[in-house]
């Protein structure tokens, strides 16, 4: 399409254009105040005896600095309410960034484990994405298996959560996420594969800490329909050339990688360069709450750091709409409304 020079600075420019937000997991959309507000509400005890010191333990060395913080803070949600107010949150926080669509990233085990049934947190997050819906924000549910338990507990996950499958259309695929390094997508082969007969969708984290190795074992064992981060396959010229062929896009997480350290600083991040290899590029906040920003922020990081044009602006936030899990008559009227915005026909 033709683009015209931007009235506003691109930053802003891409605040306000409609979006898409594709790697958000609820459970990391928990900010300080919530967790010990349900804390209180539910009689739970934290680590830690004020928000300001729960914040400053938010100082992340890598995956696992992260992931244990993360689990602690989602030990609060206990009830059907719980799961509602943190998703209620998050969608008002995406309203604001004018997120016109998003597919949230769910960790039932987290929650199974301290005994609160996945109908519970279903429950509760489909209630928030319904009531979000009558708002404007569109959105599907996509439960995660942790990596670090055994495949045998992801696939007791998988037949419990069966009739959910059913009873909530939103509910429209399964991920992977958790600690990456020694836990291969080709130990959660089985339960893909049950996943994929059933029709869902499938994505896996891959390639945010873990090596180019991980990601051809995400397409070619799990047949990943999306790969989450996957910022390392620009170590694989093959790799790389095979994402931009098959247009598998990638769910990438500015903030989230350098606060994870994955990158030592935002000039480093390899986005650009997938970009520019014809790699379907996403922009997406990974767990907002935790890495200093929701998704408008991720635009505005990378835009400033990597000095992306307003072509190249436009290209991520189509790809966010090209990736997503709509049908194909939803996906041309969300480009369109994107088209509308970006030659200023609705600015
Ligand atoms: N769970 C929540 N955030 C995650 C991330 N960035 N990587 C893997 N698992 C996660
Ligand atoms: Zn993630």
């Amino acid at each position: 399409m033709t683009i015209t020079t931007p009235a506003v600075p691109l930053v802003e420019k891409a605040a306000r254009a409609p979006k898409s937000e594709l790697h958000i997991h609820i459970e990391g959309s928990l900010e300080p105040e919530l967790i010990f507000a349900l804390a209180q509400r539910n009689n739970v005890k934290l680590a830690y005896d004020s928000i300001e010191s729960l914040r400053r333990a938010y100082a992340f060395t890598d995956l696992q600095s992260f992931l244990d913080i993360y689990y602690a803070g989602a030990s609060v949600l206990l009830t059907e309410q719980d799961f509602y107010d943190m998703t209620m949150a998050y969608c008002e926080r995406a309203l604001a960034d004018n997120v016109v669509h998003t597919e949230i990233f769910f960790d039932p085990q987290t929650h199974t484990e301290r005994g609160v049934p996945v109908a519970t947190a279903v429950a509760g997050i489909d209630r928030a994405l319904a009531d979000a819906e009558q708002r404007g924000l569109t959105s599907k549910l996509i439960l995660c298996f942790l990596r670090h338990l055994s495949e045998a507990d992801a696939l007791a996950t998988f037949e419990a959560a069966l009739p959910l499958f059913e009873s909530y259309p939103r509910m429209i695929g399964v991920g992977l996420d958790s600690s990456e390094r020694g836990h291969p997508p080709s130990k959660f082969g089985r339960v893909f594969e049950k996943a994929r007969a059933k029709g869902l969708k499938l994505v896996a984290h891959a390639g945010e800490e873990g090596p180019p190795s991980y990601i051809y074992e995400a397409l070619d064992l799990l047949k990943v329909d999306r790969v989450d981060h996957g910022v390392r396959s620009i170590e694989d010229a093959a790799l790389v050339t095979r994402l931009a062929d098959t247009r598998v896009a990638l769910t990438v997480c500015p903030l989230s990688n350098l606060k994870l350290c994955v990158f030592d600083d935002m000039t480093k991040h390899t986005l650009k360069d997938l970009l520019d290899a014809g790699v379907a590029v996403t922009v997406n906040s990974d767990d907002p709450a935790y890495f200093g920003g929701y998704v408008n922020e991720n635009y505005t990081a990378i835009i400033d750091a990597l000095k992306l044009n307003d072509q190249e602006v436009y290209t991520i936030l189509r790809n966010g709409f090209e990736a997503s899990f709509v049908s194909p008559a939803e996906r041309d009227a969300l480009i369109a409304k994107l088209d509308a915005y970006w030659s200023g026909t609705t600015r």
